[in-house]
């Protein structure tokens, strides 16, 4: 990667690994052992500096305590859901809500609105894990990545788009637990980003939305670029 660019590499549904300029390695909806399309080859993920959880679903909080564990990362996630995480043993976890913004080494994070749930399954019961939410990544060199968590399309993402100006965002378009294709594409329209990382489709059969139908639906936008990853690839932001 060129110096002084973010990077973020897919390891499949809604996980990636994004890197500042600096180096520094978030981890964002850790779902890696179980993950079915994570490539094996990006499992060692030992020396992350900071993990983002979204909401305590499996497909995304999955691997963050052992993760945590074993890198001494910190844990960013709603209030409850990091409560839940210490719990389990991590020390390092900095709870925040919606709407607020907290810098972690060289860079700052703020937790925004999705639409959807956050239930963490634990053994045998359902923990109340807070509410679902996405997060924009400002780094040093002014970029901003927004990575929208499981979501439904909302008309805040328009609000969310202009107060932050994200330059890329990591999109749900799989369907039946998030938005498909037809509300990503409105989505795209709303947030107004010409950058869109498809994530959460492909994983399972049931998550039917395809690159391909979302970039149909939208070949009317001027310069949008829909990123084609396959998971295990990098892209330089
Ligand atoms: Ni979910
Ligand atoms: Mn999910």
């Amino acid at each position: 990667m060129a110096d002084n660019t973010v990077s973020a590499q897919w390891l499949g549904h809604a996980t990636f690994l994004v890197t500042s300029p600096e180096g520094y390695r978030i981890l964002i909806d850790p779902w890696i052992n179980g993950n079915p399309v994570c490539p094996a080859g990006a499992k060692d993920l030992s020396n992350v500096d900071l993990i983002l959880v979204t909401h305590g679903h499996g497909d995304h909080i999955a691997d963050a305590v052992p993760i945590a564990l074993q890198s001494g990362a910190p844990v960013i996630g709603v209030v409850e859901l990091c409560h839940w995480v210490k719990s389990k043993g991590v020390h390092d976890t900095r709870g925040m809500n919606k709407g607020g913004t907290q810098v972690a080494g060289p860079v700052s994070v703020t937790m925004v609105h999705a639409d959807h749930s956050c239930g963490i399954t634990d053994g045998d019961q359902i923990v109340y894990g807070g509410e679902a939410v996405g997060y924009v990544v400002r780094f040093s060199n002014g970029y901003k990545v927004w990575h929208m968590g499981d979501t439904a399309v909302f008309g805040d993402m328009a609000l969310i788009a202009d107060i932050y100006r994200p330059d890329a965002v990591m999109m749900p378009i799989g369907d039946h637990y998030t938005m498909g294709v037809v509300e990503a594409a409105r989505a795209v329209r709303l947030t107004g980003v010409k950058k869109i990382i498809p994530m959460h489709f492909g994983t399972f059969p049931m998550l039917q939305g395809t690159r391909e139908e979302l970039r149909s639906l939208c070949g009317d936008i001027d310069g949008l670029e829909i990123v084609e990853l396959k998971p295990g690839d990098t892209v330089c932001l």
